[in-house]
């Protein structure tokens, strides 16, 4: 794929920010951006590296009407040798084509996007951290361009990679966090979108969340839409429980987002030796393990927040406390080799680490 490549003026350049603690989630972008188009009989095309800026949309765009269009979340780090790494970006990638599938996009060059990445990374460099615990977040999207507002398979898309430099996902850091499991409300459906990482599922779910929040909880544990006894997933992050000392997390039903923290926690706890399930795990389970204590631990897995422990769940009114409401091993085990391997503090026996 060629790239042309417009920098930013002198006057244009920003400047990273000193420190990113108080800086929220996802507010600041770098120097520049990559973006491409794709159209019918000419597939991707018009692929370049310019300044960060707004794009041109028509009010007619499709994306803006019937929500069609993929997002992936990935990170960049500055890792102990000096170099810089990304963590799978190819599972990235490889979702949001199953992502297009679903949502009718176009699909990526998994290898071309990869390498447009490499050099927009190569170019913005001075924009991957290095305070501990922080990173520079990639959000690459595809979005349904062609002007029109009549129902239909859109003809045009636009691709396009923004990059923030972020610090922890949570302001209180690595510590537990409470979490809201919802009843009125549900995430996704069978047969939906649930499995997919578009607008839409996360447009669902902004009731519950703002709900959650304002009860004083983080964030909302969902339930399958049929029974609502099955837990699926949390707003940005899989679930994992420790169960009588095994690592449980509930199995892809197709309204589970597939994890790429959650496949590397099941690759990593097996090579450990652990005993790792993916199966379906009741909410009753949970709370009655919680009860008499075959349940220890509970934590997220996502890249936002690599590991979030979470310290207690609250369920028709009435909170459930994990444990002793503090970090438990497991987790801390998971959170510290992760990390150590994102920052190539630990071998990576896995391959896991792509030099940029
Ligand atoms: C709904 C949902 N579930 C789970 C995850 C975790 O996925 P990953 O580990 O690939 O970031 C995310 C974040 O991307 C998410 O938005």
């Amino acid at each position: 794929m060629e790239i042309r490549l417009k920098k930013v003026t002198l006057e244009q350049t920003k400047t990273p920010p000193e420190t990113l603690s108080g800086v929220v989630f996802g507010t600041v972008f770098s120097d520049h951006m990559f973006s491409m188009e794709w159209g019918e009989g000419k597939g991707w095309h018009s692929a370049q590296i310019k300044p960060y800026g707004a794009l041109r949309l028509e009010p007619s765009s499709m994306v803006l009407h019937y929500a069609q269009m993929s997002f992936e979340g990935l990170k960049a780090y500055k890792i102990e040798s000096g170099k810089h790494a990304l963590f799978r970006p190819r599972e990235n990638f490889e979702r949001m084509n199953r992502t297009a599938q679903r949502m009718c996009l176009p699909e990526l060059d998994t290898e071309e996007v990869l390498d447009a990445l490499k050099q927009l990374l190569r170019l913005d460099s001075r924009w991957i951290p290095d305070e501990d615990g922080t990173s520079l977040y990639i959000r690459p999207v595809i979005l349904a361009t062609e002007e029109a507002i009549g129902l239909k398979v859109s003809s045009k898309y636009l691709f396009f990679i923004i990059l923030s430099p972020v610090g922890p996902y949570y302001s209180q850091g690595f510590n537990p966090v409470n979490i809201m499991v919802s009843e009125k409300y549900i995430r996704a459906v069978p047969g939906g979108i649930g499995f997919a990482k578009t607008g839409g599922n996360y447009a669902a779910s902004n009731l519950a969340e703002k709900e959650a929040k304002e009860l004083g909880y983080s964030q909302v544990l969902w339930l399958d839409a049929l029974e609502r006894r099955y837990i699926e997933e949390v707003g940005s992050m899989n679930i994992f429980f420790v169960i009588n000392d095994c690592v449980v997390t509930p199995m892809l039903t197709g309204s589970i987002l597939p994890g790429i923290t959650r496949k590397s926690v099941i690759e990593l706890g097996k090579h450990w030796g652990l005993n790792v399930e993916e199966r379906r795990v009741t909410i009753d389970e949970v709370l009655k393990g919680l009860e008499n204590g075959s349940v220890t631990e509970v934590f997220g897995a996502g890249t936002a927040a690599v590991i979030s422990p979470v310290g207690m769940l609250a369920y028709k009114g009435q909170d459930f406390q994990v444990g002793k409401g503090e970090t438990g091993p497991v987790a801390i085990r998971f959170y510290k080799h992760l990390t150590g391997i994102q920052y190539g503090k630990k071998s990576d026996p896995f391959g896991w680490l792509e030099l940029i």
